[in-house]
Protein backbone atom coordinates (compact mmCIF):
# COMPACT_ATOMS: atom_id res chain seq x y z
CA UNK A 1 0.00 0.00 0.00
CA UNK A 2 1.07 3.21 -0.93
CA UNK A 3 2.23 5.92 1.52
CA UNK A 4 -0.90 8.30 2.67
CA UNK A 5 -0.01 12.01 4.39
CA UNK A 6 -3.07 13.88 3.98
CA UNK A 7 -5.62 10.69 3.84
CA UNK A 8 -4.14 8.53 6.22
CA UNK A 9 -7.02 8.65 9.17
CA UNK A 10 -9.83 9.52 6.41
CA UNK A 11 -11.43 6.27 7.58
CA UNK A 12 -11.92 6.95 10.98
CA UNK A 13 -14.81 7.96 12.52
CA UNK A 14 -15.37 11.53 13.21
CA UNK A 15 -12.17 12.38 11.90
CA UNK A 16 -14.02 15.47 10.95
CA UNK A 17 -14.60 16.67 14.38
CA UNK A 18 -11.51 18.88 16.34
CA UNK A 19 -11.37 15.96 19.26
CA UNK A 20 -11.02 12.76 17.19
CA UNK A 21 -8.56 15.02 14.53
CA UNK A 22 -6.43 15.91 17.70
CA UNK A 23 -6.26 12.53 19.08
CA UNK A 24 -4.47 11.31 15.76
CA UNK A 25 -1.96 13.76 16.48
CA UNK A 26 -3.46 16.79 14.49
CA UNK A 27 -2.46 20.29 15.35
CA UNK A 28 0.84 18.83 16.52
CA UNK A 29 2.20 20.99 13.06
CA UNK A 30 1.17 24.05 14.39
CA UNK A 31 2.85 23.56 18.42
CA UNK A 32 5.68 22.48 16.46
CA UNK A 33 5.56 25.64 14.43
CA UNK A 34 4.50 28.46 16.93
CA UNK A 35 6.75 27.06 20.16
CA UNK A 36 9.77 25.92 18.88
CA UNK A 37 10.53 27.62 15.27
CA UNK A 38 10.52 31.13 13.64
CA UNK A 39 8.43 31.95 10.52
CA UNK A 40 11.60 32.15 8.48
CA UNK A 41 12.08 28.26 9.37
CA UNK A 42 9.07 27.20 8.85
CA UNK A 43 9.52 28.73 4.81
CA UNK A 44 12.76 26.91 4.89
CA UNK A 45 11.37 23.67 5.86
CA UNK A 46 8.66 23.83 2.94
CA UNK A 47 11.36 24.55 0.99
CA UNK A 48 13.10 21.71 1.18
CA UNK A 49 10.25 19.80 1.20
CA UNK A 50 10.20 20.76 -2.73
CA UNK A 51 6.20 20.89 -2.11
CA UNK A 52 5.19 21.93 -5.57
CA UNK A 53 1.72 24.24 -5.98
CA UNK A 54 -1.31 21.59 -6.22
CA UNK A 55 -3.52 24.54 -7.42
CA UNK A 56 -2.48 23.76 -11.49
CA UNK A 57 0.74 25.79 -12.14
CA UNK A 58 3.31 23.50 -9.95
CA UNK A 59 4.80 26.44 -8.78
CA UNK A 60 7.30 26.08 -5.36
CA UNK A 61 5.56 26.99 -2.90
CA UNK A 62 8.14 27.50 -0.53
CA UNK A 63 9.68 29.90 -3.02
CA UNK A 64 6.40 31.62 -3.54
CA UNK A 65 6.62 32.22 -0.01
CA UNK A 66 10.28 33.73 0.58
CA UNK A 67 8.71 36.25 -2.86
CA UNK A 68 6.25 38.03 -0.39
CA UNK A 69 6.97 41.10 0.29
CA UNK A 70 7.58 42.80 3.88
CA UNK A 71 6.93 46.69 3.86
CA UNK A 72 6.57 48.18 7.44
CA UNK A 73 3.61 48.69 9.21
CA UNK A 74 1.48 46.77 5.80
CA UNK A 75 -0.78 43.58 6.84
CA UNK A 76 0.21 40.48 4.65
CA UNK A 77 -2.79 38.14 3.91
CA UNK A 78 -3.03 34.31 3.17
CA UNK A 79 -5.75 33.56 0.66
CA UNK A 80 -6.76 30.03 0.28
CA UNK A 81 -7.97 28.88 -3.63
CA UNK A 82 -10.84 26.64 -2.49
CA UNK A 83 -13.10 27.74 -5.50
CA UNK A 84 -12.36 24.01 -7.41
CA UNK A 85 -14.53 24.55 -10.08
CA UNK A 86 -12.20 22.82 -13.08
CA UNK A 87 -14.24 19.91 -14.80
CA UNK A 88 -12.94 16.57 -13.43
CA UNK A 89 -11.45 18.15 -10.37
CA UNK A 90 -12.85 17.17 -6.79
CA UNK A 91 -10.38 16.44 -4.62
CA UNK A 92 -10.64 19.64 -2.14
CA UNK A 93 -14.01 19.21 -1.41
CA UNK A 94 -13.36 15.72 -0.23
CA UNK A 95 -10.30 16.99 1.99
CA UNK A 96 -12.50 19.90 3.45
CA UNK A 97 -15.50 17.39 3.75
CA UNK A 98 -14.44 14.40 5.53
CA UNK A 99 -10.71 16.24 7.40
CA UNK A 100 -11.91 19.60 7.62
CA UNK A 101 -8.96 20.54 10.12
CA UNK A 102 -6.00 19.55 8.02
CA UNK A 103 -6.89 22.89 6.16
CA UNK A 104 -7.50 24.64 9.47
CA UNK A 105 -3.81 22.82 10.60
CA UNK A 106 -1.85 24.54 7.35
CA UNK A 107 -3.86 27.49 7.34
CA UNK A 108 -2.32 28.23 11.16
CA UNK A 109 0.74 27.07 10.08
CA UNK A 110 1.18 28.86 6.89
CA UNK A 111 -0.45 32.04 8.38
CA UNK A 112 2.23 32.01 10.77
CA UNK A 113 5.27 31.59 8.07
CA UNK A 114 4.05 34.43 6.68
CA UNK A 115 3.40 36.63 8.99
CA UNK A 116 -0.29 37.10 8.38
CA UNK A 117 -2.68 37.84 10.91
CA UNK A 118 -5.82 37.66 8.94
CA UNK A 119 -6.31 35.02 6.39
CA UNK A 120 -9.55 33.83 4.03
CA UNK A 121 -10.45 30.45 2.80
CA UNK A 122 -12.26 31.39 -0.65
CA UNK A 123 -14.71 28.24 -1.39
CA UNK A 124 -16.47 27.84 -4.31
CA UNK A 125 -20.17 29.42 -3.59
CA UNK A 126 -21.84 26.25 -4.69
CA UNK A 127 -19.96 24.41 -1.92
CA UNK A 128 -22.43 25.07 0.82
CA UNK A 129 -22.04 21.77 2.95
CA UNK A 130 -18.71 22.45 3.03
CA UNK A 131 -18.63 26.01 3.79
CA UNK A 132 -20.66 25.18 6.81
CA UNK A 133 -17.80 22.28 7.51
CA UNK A 134 -14.98 24.70 7.82
CA UNK A 135 -17.18 27.31 9.58
CA UNK A 136 -17.67 24.30 12.19
CA UNK A 137 -14.33 23.62 12.34
CA UNK A 138 -12.86 27.01 12.77
CA UNK A 139 -14.69 27.08 15.61
CA UNK A 140 -13.45 23.99 17.33
CA UNK A 141 -10.14 25.18 16.70
CA UNK A 142 -11.13 28.54 18.43
CA UNK A 143 -12.19 26.80 21.40
CA UNK A 144 -9.47 24.90 21.75
CA UNK A 145 -6.99 27.90 21.65
CA UNK A 146 -5.82 27.56 18.37
CA UNK A 147 -6.91 30.57 16.42
CA UNK A 148 -8.17 34.18 17.79
CA UNK A 149 -5.75 36.18 20.37
CA UNK A 150 -2.11 34.78 21.90
CA UNK A 151 -2.23 31.21 19.99
CA UNK A 152 -1.09 28.86 22.41
CA UNK A 153 0.34 31.63 24.43
CA UNK A 154 2.98 32.46 22.01
CA UNK A 155 1.84 35.85 20.96
CA UNK A 156 0.57 34.86 17.71
CA UNK A 157 -2.94 35.72 16.98
CA UNK A 158 -4.84 34.75 13.75
CA UNK A 159 -8.48 35.15 12.91
CA UNK A 160 -9.56 33.09 10.20
CA UNK A 161 -12.44 33.23 7.87
CA UNK A 162 -14.75 31.37 5.26
CA UNK A 163 -15.78 33.22 2.37
CA UNK A 164 -18.04 32.16 -0.48
CA UNK A 165 -17.28 32.49 -3.70
CA UNK A 166 -18.81 34.22 -6.57
CA UNK A 167 -19.98 31.62 -8.41
CA UNK A 168 -17.86 31.28 -11.54
CA UNK A 169 -14.77 29.23 -12.70
CA UNK A 170 -12.64 32.21 -13.48
CA UNK A 171 -13.18 33.35 -9.93
CA UNK A 172 -10.27 30.43 -9.15
CA UNK A 173 -7.80 32.38 -11.28
CA UNK A 174 -6.09 34.18 -8.21
CA UNK A 175 -6.48 37.85 -9.07
CA UNK A 176 -10.15 37.44 -9.75
CA UNK A 177 -10.25 35.46 -6.75
CA UNK A 178 -8.67 38.49 -5.18
CA UNK A 179 -11.21 40.95 -6.67
CA UNK A 180 -14.38 38.60 -5.74
CA UNK A 181 -12.83 38.69 -1.88
CA UNK A 182 -12.76 42.45 -2.12
CA UNK A 183 -16.62 42.17 -3.65
CA UNK A 184 -15.99 43.43 -7.01
CA UNK A 185 -16.80 41.20 -10.25
CA UNK A 186 -14.17 38.32 -10.30
CA UNK A 187 -12.23 39.70 -13.31
CA UNK A 188 -8.33 39.00 -13.35
CA UNK A 189 -6.29 41.68 -12.88
CA UNK A 190 -3.19 42.39 -15.31
CA UNK A 191 0.14 41.08 -13.50
CA UNK A 192 2.33 42.61 -12.72
CA UNK A 193 2.22 43.55 -9.95
CA UNK A 194 2.14 40.19 -8.69
CA UNK A 195 -0.23 39.13 -5.83
CA UNK A 196 2.94 39.15 -3.39
CA UNK A 197 3.41 42.34 -3.50
CA UNK A 198 0.39 44.05 -4.06
CA UNK A 199 -2.81 41.11 -3.67
CA UNK A 200 -6.11 41.53 -1.49
CA UNK A 201 -6.38 45.36 -0.68
CA UNK A 202 -3.09 46.36 -1.94
CA UNK A 203 -1.67 44.12 0.48
CA UNK A 204 1.41 41.60 -0.14
CA UNK A 205 -0.88 38.21 -0.43
CA UNK A 206 -0.15 34.42 -0.67
CA UNK A 207 -3.06 32.58 -2.19
CA UNK A 208 -2.23 29.02 -2.39
CA UNK A 209 -4.60 25.41 -3.34
CA UNK A 210 -6.64 23.88 -0.87
CA UNK A 211 -4.14 20.65 -0.80
CA UNK A 212 -0.49 23.04 -0.99
CA UNK A 213 -1.75 24.02 2.41
CA UNK A 214 -2.86 21.16 3.95
CA UNK A 215 0.68 19.47 2.74
CA UNK A 216 2.36 21.87 5.00
CA UNK A 217 1.37 19.93 7.97
CA UNK A 218 2.69 16.68 7.30
CA UNK A 219 5.97 18.78 6.16
CA UNK A 220 6.52 20.28 9.42
CA UNK A 221 5.40 16.95 11.50
CA UNK A 222 8.22 14.42 9.10
CA UNK A 223 10.62 17.64 8.10
CA UNK A 224 11.51 19.24 4.79
CA UNK A 225 14.16 16.59 4.07
CA UNK A 226 12.25 13.55 4.85
CA UNK A 227 8.91 15.08 2.92
CA UNK A 228 11.52 15.77 -0.29
CA UNK A 229 12.95 11.84 -0.17
CA UNK A 230 9.15 11.04 -1.07
CA UNK A 231 8.67 11.13 -5.42
CA UNK A 232 11.63 11.21 -7.64
CA UNK A 233 13.31 14.09 -9.43
CA UNK A 234 10.84 17.53 -8.57
CA UNK A 235 7.78 16.03 -7.93
CA UNK A 236 8.28 15.26 -4.60
CA UNK A 237 5.42 13.82 -2.32
CA UNK A 238 2.02 12.77 -2.79
CA UNK A 239 -1.00 13.99 -4.37
CA UNK A 240 -4.42 13.63 -4.37
CA UNK A 241 -5.79 12.58 -7.88
CA UNK A 242 -9.60 13.17 -9.05
CA UNK A 243 -10.02 10.23 -10.86
CA UNK A 244 -13.41 9.81 -13.14
CA UNK A 245 -14.43 8.48 -16.71
CA UNK A 246 -14.72 5.33 -17.82
CA UNK A 247 -12.95 3.68 -15.13
CA UNK A 248 -14.33 0.95 -12.35
CA UNK A 249 -13.25 3.39 -9.41
CA UNK A 250 -13.80 6.82 -9.54
CA UNK A 251 -12.91 8.74 -5.98
CA UNK A 252 -10.08 10.73 -4.81
CA UNK A 253 -6.70 9.04 -4.85
CA UNK A 254 -3.60 9.86 -2.66
CA UNK A 255 -0.85 9.03 -4.86
CA UNK A 256 3.01 9.16 -3.69
CA UNK A 257 4.34 10.64 -7.16
CA UNK A 258 5.97 8.54 -9.45
CA UNK A 259 3.41 6.12 -9.77
CA UNK A 260 3.11 4.45 -13.73
CA UNK A 261 0.38 6.07 -15.23
CA UNK A 262 -0.55 2.10 -16.23
CA UNK A 263 -0.52 1.64 -12.62
CA UNK A 264 -2.46 3.73 -11.97
CA UNK A 265 -5.55 3.30 -14.16
CA UNK A 266 -5.45 -0.90 -14.26
CA UNK A 267 -4.26 -1.30 -10.65
CA UNK A 268 -7.32 -2.21 -7.94
CA UNK A 269 -5.28 0.18 -5.84
CA UNK A 270 -6.16 3.10 -7.64
CA UNK A 271 -8.49 3.48 -10.66
CA UNK A 272 -9.44 -0.77 -11.38
CA UNK A 273 -9.18 -0.53 -14.93
CA UNK A 274 -11.73 0.44 -17.57
CA UNK A 275 -14.99 -0.55 -17.17
CA UNK A 276 -16.62 -3.21 -19.43
CA UNK A 277 -13.45 -4.35 -20.04
CA UNK A 278 -12.89 -2.16 -22.92
CA UNK A 279 -9.95 -0.46 -24.66
CA UNK A 280 -8.39 2.78 -23.20
CA UNK A 281 -8.96 5.65 -25.58
CA UNK A 282 -7.69 8.52 -24.11
CA UNK A 283 -6.74 10.27 -20.73
CA UNK A 284 -6.70 14.07 -19.85
CA UNK A 285 -4.59 13.80 -17.21
CA UNK A 286 -4.81 16.87 -15.45
CA UNK A 287 -7.98 18.93 -15.07
CA UNK A 288 -10.23 19.88 -18.77
CA UNK A 289 -7.75 22.46 -18.99
CA UNK A 290 -4.48 20.66 -20.30
CA UNK A 291 -4.12 18.77 -23.54
CA UNK A 292 -5.52 15.56 -24.20
CA UNK A 293 -3.42 12.12 -25.03
CA UNK A 294 -4.14 9.02 -27.27
CA UNK A 295 -3.71 5.81 -24.99
CA UNK A 296 -0.20 5.12 -26.61
CA UNK A 297 1.38 8.50 -25.19
CA UNK A 298 -0.21 8.51 -21.46
CA UNK A 299 0.91 4.66 -20.94
CA UNK A 300 4.43 5.72 -22.84
CA UNK A 301 6.57 8.46 -23.74
CA UNK A 302 7.74 9.36 -27.29
CA UNK A 303 11.11 7.79 -26.28
CA UNK A 304 9.04 4.64 -25.16
CA UNK A 305 9.61 5.20 -21.11
CA UNK A 306 6.67 4.34 -19.12
CA UNK A 307 4.94 7.40 -18.35
CA UNK A 308 5.26 8.34 -14.30
CA UNK A 309 2.67 10.78 -12.25
CA UNK A 310 5.16 13.02 -11.86
CA UNK A 311 5.15 17.00 -13.65
CA UNK A 312 8.38 15.94 -15.28
CA UNK A 313 7.61 12.63 -16.83
CA UNK A 314 3.48 13.91 -18.14
CA UNK A 315 5.18 17.04 -19.44
CA UNK A 316 7.72 14.82 -21.36
CA UNK A 317 7.75 15.55 -25.28
CA UNK A 318 5.96 18.76 -24.91
CA UNK A 319 3.07 19.47 -26.13
CA UNK A 320 3.85 17.47 -29.44
CA UNK A 321 3.38 14.22 -27.20
CA UNK A 322 3.23 15.25 -23.57
CA UNK A 323 0.51 17.13 -21.19
CA UNK A 324 0.52 18.42 -17.57
CA UNK A 325 0.17 17.08 -13.87
CA UNK A 326 -2.27 19.81 -13.50
CA UNK A 327 -4.41 20.00 -10.79
CA UNK A 328 -4.65 16.24 -10.78
CA UNK A 329 -8.43 16.40 -12.56
CA UNK A 330 -7.99 11.98 -14.13
CA UNK A 331 -10.68 11.36 -16.78
CA UNK A 332 -10.26 8.80 -18.93
CA UNK A 333 -11.87 7.70 -22.09
CA UNK A 334 -12.68 4.20 -23.55
CA UNK A 335 -12.89 3.14 -27.18
CA UNK A 336 -16.86 4.18 -27.70
CA UNK A 337 -16.21 8.16 -26.54
CA UNK A 338 -16.44 10.51 -29.46
CA UNK A 339 -13.36 13.17 -28.86
CA UNK A 340 -15.53 15.72 -30.85
CA UNK A 341 -18.12 15.90 -28.95
CA UNK A 342 -15.68 15.37 -25.58
CA UNK A 343 -13.85 18.38 -27.24
CA UNK A 344 -17.13 20.89 -27.76
CA UNK A 345 -18.53 19.74 -24.19
CA UNK A 346 -14.87 21.50 -22.77
CA UNK A 347 -15.07 24.53 -25.25
CA UNK A 348 -18.81 25.09 -24.69
CA UNK A 349 -17.62 25.69 -21.06
CA UNK A 350 -14.83 27.52 -21.85
CA UNK A 351 -17.12 29.83 -23.52
CA UNK A 352 -19.85 29.79 -20.94
CA UNK A 353 -16.99 30.65 -18.49
CA UNK A 354 -14.97 33.47 -20.35
CA UNK A 355 -14.81 36.84 -18.07
CA UNK A 356 -14.77 39.01 -21.92
CA UNK A 357 -11.95 41.34 -21.18
CA UNK A 358 -9.92 40.59 -23.55
CA UNK A 359 -10.83 39.62 -27.37
CA UNK A 360 -8.99 36.58 -27.99
CA UNK A 361 -10.65 34.94 -25.02
CA UNK A 362 -13.85 36.08 -25.24
CA UNK A 363 -14.59 36.12 -29.26
CA UNK A 364 -12.62 33.03 -29.80
CA UNK A 365 -14.25 30.71 -26.90
CA UNK A 366 -17.17 31.50 -28.68
CA UNK A 367 -16.00 30.92 -32.00
CA UNK A 368 -14.33 27.51 -31.43
CA UNK A 369 -17.37 26.29 -29.77
CA UNK A 370 -19.43 27.54 -32.30
CA UNK A 371 -17.27 25.31 -35.01
CA UNK A 372 -17.10 22.51 -33.06
CA UNK A 373 -20.71 22.06 -32.42
CA UNK A 374 -21.15 22.39 -36.57
CA UNK A 375 -18.57 19.62 -36.92
CA UNK A 376 -20.12 17.72 -33.86
CA UNK A 377 -23.15 17.33 -36.00
CA UNK A 378 -22.13 16.58 -39.56
CA UNK A 379 -22.43 20.67 -40.56
CA UNK A 380 -18.84 20.81 -40.76
CA UNK A 381 -15.82 21.39 -43.95
CA UNK A 382 -12.97 19.98 -43.84
CA UNK A 383 -11.58 23.33 -43.90
CA UNK A 384 -13.13 24.10 -40.25
CA UNK A 385 -10.50 21.92 -38.45
CA UNK A 386 -7.56 24.00 -39.82
CA UNK A 387 -9.80 26.82 -38.66
CA UNK A 388 -10.22 25.38 -34.99
CA UNK A 389 -6.18 25.15 -35.09
CA UNK A 390 -5.97 28.27 -35.98
CA UNK A 391 -8.46 30.51 -33.60
CA UNK A 392 -6.92 28.47 -30.44
CA UNK A 393 -3.27 29.51 -31.83
CA UNK A 394 -4.41 33.19 -31.88
CA UNK A 395 -5.78 32.47 -28.30
CA UNK A 396 -2.95 30.99 -26.54
CA UNK A 397 -0.44 33.75 -24.70
CA UNK A 398 -2.54 36.72 -25.88
CA UNK A 399 -4.64 36.46 -22.78
CA UNK A 400 -5.08 38.13 -19.77
CA UNK A 401 -5.30 34.94 -17.74
CA UNK A 402 -4.31 31.68 -18.30
CA UNK A 403 -8.17 30.54 -19.10
CA UNK A 404 -7.20 31.30 -22.82
CA UNK A 405 -4.75 28.82 -22.72
CA UNK A 406 -7.00 26.59 -20.94
CA UNK A 407 -9.81 27.00 -23.57
CA UNK A 408 -6.87 26.49 -26.16
CA UNK A 409 -4.90 23.75 -25.71
CA UNK A 410 -7.37 21.11 -25.28
CA UNK A 411 -9.06 21.61 -28.64
CA UNK A 412 -5.67 21.76 -30.18
CA UNK A 413 -4.30 18.75 -28.54
CA UNK A 414 -7.13 17.06 -29.95
CA UNK A 415 -6.50 17.57 -33.46
CA UNK A 416 -3.29 16.86 -32.70
CA UNK A 417 -4.05 12.91 -31.90
CA UNK A 418 -7.41 12.18 -33.09
CA UNK A 419 -7.57 14.36 -36.31
CA UNK A 420 -9.00 11.43 -38.20
CA UNK A 421 -12.45 11.88 -35.78
CA UNK A 422 -12.46 15.03 -36.80
CA UNK A 423 -12.47 14.04 -40.37
CA UNK A 424 -14.98 11.46 -39.82
CA UNK A 425 -17.45 13.51 -39.11
CA UNK A 426 -17.02 16.15 -41.80
CA UNK A 427 -16.99 13.11 -44.57
CA UNK A 428 -19.82 11.23 -42.30
CA UNK A 429 -22.25 14.55 -41.74
CA UNK A 430 -25.89 13.26 -42.10
CA UNK A 431 -24.45 10.04 -40.07
CA UNK A 432 -22.39 11.68 -37.14
CA UNK A 433 -25.98 13.52 -36.78
CA UNK A 434 -27.56 10.37 -35.63
CA UNK A 435 -25.00 8.23 -34.15
CA UNK A 436 -24.85 8.19 -30.84
CA UNK A 437 -21.46 8.25 -29.28
CA UNK A 438 -20.75 8.36 -25.81
CA UNK A 439 -19.46 11.99 -23.55
CA UNK A 440 -17.59 10.85 -20.38
CA UNK A 441 -19.02 11.16 -17.53
CA UNK A 442 -16.65 14.17 -14.95
CA UNK A 443 -18.51 15.07 -12.57
CA UNK A 444 -17.96 14.83 -9.23
CA UNK A 445 -18.43 10.91 -8.55
CA UNK A 446 -18.67 11.65 -4.93
CA UNK A 447 -21.68 12.52 -3.35
CA UNK A 448 -20.55 14.74 -0.68
CA UNK A 449 -22.74 15.58 1.91
CA UNK A 450 -22.96 18.09 4.63
C1 LIG B 1 -9.41 29.97 -14.85
C2 LIG B 1 -8.59 29.50 -13.70
C3 LIG B 1 -9.19 28.83 -12.65
C4 LIG B 1 -8.43 28.40 -11.56
N1 LIG B 1 -9.06 27.72 -10.56
C5 LIG B 1 -8.33 27.32 -9.48
C6 LIG B 1 -8.96 26.67 -8.39
O1 LIG B 1 -10.17 26.44 -8.39
N2 LIG B 1 -8.19 26.28 -7.34
C7 LIG B 1 -6.84 26.54 -7.31
O2 LIG B 1 -6.18 26.22 -6.32
N3 LIG B 1 -6.23 27.15 -8.33
C8 LIG B 1 -6.94 27.56 -9.40
N4 LIG B 1 -6.30 28.23 -10.41
C9 LIG B 1 -4.85 28.53 -10.26
C10 LIG B 1 -4.67 29.80 -9.40
O3 LIG B 1 -4.67 30.94 -10.26
C11 LIG B 1 -3.36 29.78 -8.62
O4 LIG B 1 -2.31 29.48 -9.50
C12 LIG B 1 -3.36 28.76 -7.47
O5 LIG B 1 -4.44 28.95 -6.60
C13 LIG B 1 -2.05 28.90 -6.69
O6 LIG B 1 -2.00 27.95 -5.67
P1 LIG B 1 -0.84 26.84 -5.59
O7 LIG B 1 0.46 27.57 -5.86
O8 LIG B 1 -0.94 26.32 -4.22
O9 LIG B 1 -1.15 25.85 -6.65
C14 LIG B 1 -7.04 28.66 -11.52
C15 LIG B 1 -6.43 29.32 -12.59
C16 LIG B 1 -7.19 29.73 -13.67
C17 LIG B 1 -6.52 30.45 -14.79
S1 LIG C 1 -8.30 35.16 -20.79
FE1 LIG C 1 -10.53 35.05 -20.83
S2 LIG C 1 -11.10 34.74 -18.70
FE2 LIG C 1 -8.95 35.48 -18.69
S3 LIG C 1 -9.12 37.70 -18.51
FE3 LIG C 1 -9.10 37.26 -20.70
S4 LIG C 1 -11.30 37.12 -21.26
FE4 LIG C 1 -11.15 36.95 -19.04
Amino acid sequence: MARKLLLEHIQVPGINTFEVYRQKGGYRAVEKALKTLSPEEVVEEVKKSGLRGRGGAGFPTGMKWSFLAKPEGVPRYLVCNADESEPGTFKDRYLMTHIPHALIEGMIVASYALGANTSYIYVRGEMMPQIRILERAIEEAKAAGFLGSNILGTGYNLELYVQPGGGAYICGEETALLESLEGKRGNPRIKPPFPAVAGLYNCPTVVNNVESIAATVPILNMGGEEYAKIGIERSTGTKLISASGNINKPGVYEIELGLPVEEFIYSDEYCGGITNGKRLKAVVAGGSSVPILPANLILKTAKGENRLMTYESLADGGFATGTMLGSGGFIVFDEDQCIVRNTWNFARFYHHESCGQCSPCREGTGWMEKVLHRLEYGHGKMSDIDLLVDVSKKIEGNTICPLGDAAAWPVASAIRHFRDEFEWHVIHGEEAQHRNFGLAHYADPLTVEG
